[in-house]
C-alpha cells in the first residue's frame, strides 16, 4: 500500500527522487501533473496522456497553483466549439479542493471521491509539492485470496489434534469432495501443480524416447514436468479463438514416438476436447490435460480435468481455490491412480512398509493444505460465479473502450475465468507494456500473458514442425487485469475510469 507522503516542500524533491528509485511504476510526480496557465489545450493533454491520470495542476508564471484541468474540460471545450490551440488559463477550473501538504491524512482522504479522485497539495507559498489520489492510497492486486471462511477453523483443527503432516482426514476429504464437485473418480492430492503435472506422466510411464506434444503459450510448469520424465516435449502453436493448442498443430507433430498431448486450459478457457480426443485415440496417445488454471471450466457441460486419461489441478495462492500451494491429479484407470498413489510415496509399497516396487518421490499434500482446501471448496461455486461476473463487467468497460479483442468465450464452453485476460489491439495507438504501466500509476496490478515457450532458452532448440504466429501474437498483446473474487466497487471504478482516462487522453491525439 502506498501512503501519501507528508512532506514539507524542502522534503519534497527528494522524496519524489526516492519514489523515482524505488518503483519506477508508482504513480507519477507531482512534476508530471503541473502545466503553466499559458500552456495550450493541446500541451494540457501531452501532460494528461503522459500521466495516466485524466487531470493536470495549472500553475502561474511564480510556481503557484491557480487552477486545475481534467481530460474532460478538455473534451466538452473542444465541443463547444474551441480549438486546441486555446491556453489553458481560459477554461481552467478555478474552483477546486486543495490542502496544504502537512493536512492530516485523515482530512485529505475524507475528501478524495469518485468526483475529486486527485487533490494537490500545496505549500505555504501555495505551489503545489504533492498530490493525493485513490492510487497512491491503495494498490488493486492482480490477485488475492479470500481465506475467510471455515480455513482457520480447520487449520486450527489440524494443530491442536497434532495432525500436521500428510496423515489425516482432510487429505482423504478433500480429495473425495473436490473429485466429487468435478465429476472424476480417482483422485490423488499433491504438493503443487507442478508435481501434479509431473506425477500424472510419471504413472503413465512417460520416459526417455518418448514425445510429448504441448502447447506454446502456457506456464513453464506444462513443459518442464515432461522435461523432467526424459521424454522430449514438442512445442505446438495454439488457435486464435480459443488460445488453446491448436488441433491442426497437434496432427502435424504426431510421430512414431509421440506418446501424449498435453492440452492446457488457458486462463480458464477449455480446449478442443472431442478433436484431442479423437486424434489421441487415432494414434493411440494419452491425454493429461493441465487444468490448473481452470477450475470450474466445463466443456460441452462436464468439468475440464474429467475428459483425459490424467488431468492436473493447482492450488497456488492466486488459484480459483487454494491451498497456499497444493495439487491434484485425476485419473480414468483404477491402474494408474494406484500407481500414482505409490509413486507419491517414495514408491513404497502399500501392503509392506518400506518395501520399495519404484523409484518414487515425496509428492504429498499437507493436512494443513487440505484443510485450507476443504474450506475454500465449501465456497468453490460463489468464487466461480463471481469470476464470471467479474468477467461481465469486464467485457462492458472494454467494449467501450473499443481497442480490445475479449477473452474466449465458446459456445459449448464454460470459462472458469480464472484471470481476466483480453488481447489489446494492435492499432490502439499504445503499446500492451505502456498500457501496464499506465495502469500501474492508477494504483492497478496488471499481468502480462506468459512468454511463448519456444522463445526461451531452456526449450528454443526443441525441434517441431509449428510455427508460431498465434502465441507469439497473443503473447505481446495479451493483458490480465485484476482477478479477485473479492474485489470491491471501488477498485473496480478505479479500473474503469483508469482505462477511460488512458484511452481517451490517446484518442484525442
Ligand atoms: C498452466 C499451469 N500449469 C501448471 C502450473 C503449476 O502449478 P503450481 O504453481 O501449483 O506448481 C500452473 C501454475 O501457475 C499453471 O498456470
Amino acid at each position: 500500500m502506498v501512503m501519501v507522503v507528508m512532506v514539507t516542500a524542502a522534503m519534497a524533491t527528494e522524496n519524489l527522487n526516492r519514489r523515482k528509485q524505488r518503483n519506477m511504476n508508482a504513480a507519477p510526480d507531482i512534476k508530471e501533473l503541473l502545466i503553466a496557465e499559458n500552456k495550450t489545450l493541446k500541451q494540457a493533454l501531452e501532460v494528461i496522456e503522459n500521466n495516466a491520470q485524466g487531470i493536470c495542476f495549472v500553475v502561474s508564471a511564480e510556481s503557484k497553483l491557480v487552477g486545475i484541468l481534467t481530460d474532460g474540460d478538455i473534451r466538452r471545450n473542444l465541443i463547444k466549439g474551441k480549438s486546441l490551440d486555446t491556453s489553458v488559463k481560459e477554461i481552467m477550473q478555478l474552483n477546486f479542493t486543495s490542502f496544504k501538504v502537512d493536512t492530516a491524512q485523515s482530512i485529505i482522504q475524507e475528501k478524495l471521491s469518485h468526483i475529486i479522485r486527485h487533490i494537490p497539495l500545496v505549500d505555504e507559498n501555495n505551489v503545489p509539492v504533492d498530490y493525493a489520489c485513490f492510487s497512491r492510497l491503495h494498490r488493486t492486486p492482480i490477485m488475492q485470496p479470500l481465506l475467510n471462511g471455515n480455513e482457520l477453523a480447520y487449520v486450527s483443527d489440524c494443530i491442536k489434534t497434532g495432525w500436521i503432516s500428510s496423515q489425516g482426514a482432510y487429505v482423504k476429504r478433500f480429495e473425495k469432495e473436490f473429485a466429487e464437485y468435478c465429476g472424476a473418480e480417482y483422485a490423488v492430492a499433491v504438493s503443487n501443480g507442478t508435481v501434479a503435472l509431473h506425477l500424472a506422466l510419471a504413472a503413465l510411464d512417460i520416459k526417455e524416447g518418448d514425445e510429448v506434444i504441448v502447447p506454446d503459450l502456457t506456464f513453464a510448469a506444462s513443459i518442464n514436468a515432461v522435461v523432467y520424465t526424459g521424454a522430449t516435449p514438442v512445442i505446438v502453436d495454439v488457435d486464435k479463438t480459443t488460445w488453446t493448442i491448436s488441433i491442426a498443430d497437434i496432427e502435424k507433430n504426431i510421430t512414431p514416438k509421440t506418446k501424449a498431448i498435453m492440452p492446457v486450459h488457458l486462463y480458464g478457457h477449455p480446449c478442443h476436447m472431442d478433436e484431442i480426443m479423437a486424434l489421441a485415440k487415432k494414434h493411440n496417445l494419452y491425454v493429461v490435460e493441465d487444468a490448473a488454471e481452470a477450475i470450474g471450466a466445463k466443456y460441452k457441460g462436464k468439468h475440464v480435468g474429467t475428459i483425459g486419461d490424467a488431468a492436473t489441478f493447482s492450488f497456488f495462492g492466486n488459484k480459483t481455490i487454494t491451498t497456499g500451494e497444493g495439487g491434484m491429479v485425476f485419473f480414468k484407470s483404477k491402474e494408474m491412480y494406484e500407481k500414482a498413489m505409490v509413486l507419491r510415496d517414495h514408491g513404497m509399497s502399500k501392503t509392506r512398509r518400506y518395501w520399495h516396487d519404484h523409484v518414487g518421490f515425496n509428492y504429498r499434500m499437507t493436512n494443513l493444505q487440505a484443510a485450507i482446501g476443504c474450506a475454500q471448496l465449501e465456497r468453490i461455486s460463489e468464487f466461480i460465479d463471481a469470476k464470471r461476473n467479474l468477467a461481465k463487467i469486464y467485457n462492458s468497460y472494454l467494449k467501450e473502450v473499443g481497442c480490445f479483442i475479449l477473452p474466449p468465450q465458446e459456445e459449448w464452453a464454460v470459462n472458469g475465468y480464472w484471470l481476466y485476460t483480453a488481447i489489446l489491439k494492435e492499432d490502439a495507438l499504445i503499446s500492451r507494456d505502456d498500457l501496464m504501466q499506465k495502469m500501474m500509476m492508477n494504483g492497478i496490478e496488471t499481468r502480462a500473458v506468459f512468454f511463448p515457450l519456444h522463445e526461451m532458452p531452456p526449450y528454443k532448440n526443441y525441434e517441431t514442425k509449428s510455427t508460431f504466429e498465434n502465441s507469439d501474437y497473443i503473447s505481446k498483446q495479451g493483458i490480465s487485469l485484476p482477478s479477485s473474487v473479492n474485489i470491491t466497487e471501488e477498485e473496480l471504478q478505479n479500473i474503469k475510469q483508469a482505462l477511460h482516462n488512458i484511452f481517451i487522453s490517446i484518442k484525442a491525439r
